[in-house]
């Protein structure tokens, strides 16, 4: 893994420690040079031309949903490209519980989530009378999985989780919840954006309805999300928006639309930035096989998560024993300084880490901190990025 850094221009540009890529990732050179590729080969609007460029670019679509069904064990017609994470997760809300939940229904999601996952789902249950639950966490940040059954019944009808957190990388047991779930018949959405770029993922065998990643947290450029939807859940998903791309038959008054991904793409999709997330995929596979990514971050948290714990001032959040298994971020707050400050400090080092809530601000309010400061790591963070960051959290008490 460790000659990996070479490819990513701007890591090699600037001496920073990047360790925020839970956020977002650098990208390889065989990434932006299939980008502009892209643009210099294949731009035309895909699916309506007739010239040959036109179809080269529908072509060349096609085979990015291709290259992603095969990724994550889908067909190709149960992939939607969408703008990111948020806007699948939205459509789902949108488009299949808006329409379909009622007073009396719960959907079900876990203490972990992101924003994304939460926000959709406070404007379905005012929407529609249903109710929201929670799965809670246990005091290290782990799922307390002994409630699901209680909290998983008759009434729920959804049950939407993260498949790990972003904010302090507890890994959820989405086998078991979706196990329980279907056994009440309920449907289920997996918030996989933290997991899709850090190990293999098969929906089938996973067997959920829904599940949602973005591009750009796996090398992808960003615009680009993915949307699965399990072909036989399709007809009853409504679409979010309406237009161009997706209409079978218009007449002044009325609409029928195309069945498939393309009844849930309205308008010019992104077709280039699809291409980039194929190349992506391509990269990743040929580069960076899945159980040596995992050993490596897992050893990347074992390095700081073993130096953070000989600090008295510092505090680590989550599931350490399972962060040092098979973690990809590490959490941790500096005893009386705000993590904003630490994050600035670290900044003039040449460090840059994420410090705040990372958009679950729930979860902070429950674990009794208002933030704290994350390291995050890809297939190109080094050992030697985890020591730059060691050595400056050290060297707080020296100011
Ligand atoms: C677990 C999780 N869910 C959802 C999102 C939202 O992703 P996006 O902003 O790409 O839509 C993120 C991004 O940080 C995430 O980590």
């Amino acid at each position: 893994m460790n000659d990996l850094k070479k490819d990513f221009p701007l890591l090699m540009q600037d001496e920073i420690s990047y360790l925020d890529s839970a956020s977002t990732t650098q990208k390889p050179q065989q990434v932006l040079d299939a980008i502009q590729h892209a643009y210099t080969s294949y731009n035309a609007n895909p699916g309506r031309g007739m010239y040959t460029l036109a179809e080269e670019a529908t072509e060349q679509y096609e085979s990015a949903r291709n290259t992603v069904a095969q990724f994550i064990g889908a067909k190709p017609n149960e992939i939607i490209f969408t703008a990111n994470a948020t806007a699948g997760i939205n459509l789902i809300a949108q488009g299949w519980a808006r329409q379909h939940l009622k007073s009396g229904d719960e959907i079900l999601l876990t203490e972990l989530e992101h924003h994304s996952n939460l926000l959709p789902w406070q404007r379905v249950v005012k929407e529609t009378g249903a109710q929201l639950k929670f799965i809670p966490i246990l005091p290290d940040g782990s799922l307390d999985m002994r409630k699901i059954d209680v909290l998983i019944t008759e009434r729920t009808k959804l049950v939407a989780c993260t498949h790990s957190s972003n904010a302090i990388g507890t890994s959820v047991d989405v086998a078991a919840i979706l196990a329980r779930a279907q056994q009440v018949g309920a449907r289920t959405l997996i918030d996989a954006c933290q997991t899709v770029p850090h190990q293999a993922i098969n929906v089938a065998s996973m067997g959920g309805d829904f599940l949602v990643f973005s591009g750009h947290k796996l090398l992808g450029p960003t615009g680009v999300g993915v949307l699965y939807i399990k072909e036989s859940m399709q007809d009853a998903v409504q679409p979010l928006s309406l237009g161009g791309g997706q209409p079978f038959e218009v007449d002044w008054d009325q609409y029928t639309l195309r069945k498939g991904p393309h009844k849930f793409e309205a308008g010019t999709p992104p077709f280039i930035q699809a291409m980039g997330l194929a190349a992506a995929i391509n990269y990743l596979q040929e580069k960076v096989p899945f159980d040596a990514l995992q050993k490596h971050e897992a050893a990347l948290c074992a390095r700081l998560i073993d130096g953070l714990s000989t600090m008295k001032n510092v505090t680590i959040l989550g599931p350490v024993d399972q962060l040092k298994k098979q973690g990809h971020l590490v959490t941790f707050v500096v005893d009386g300084m705000h993590p904003h400050d630490v994050a600035a400090y670290l900044n003039q080092q040449g460090i840059a880490v994420r410090a705040g809530h990372f958009c679950a601000q729930p979860l902070f309010t429950k674990l009794g901190y208002d933030g704290a400061v994350r390291a995050s790591f890809y297939c190109y963070t080094q050992v030697k990025d985890i020591d730059h960051l060691l050595q400056a959290v050290r060297s707080f008490h020296s100011l």
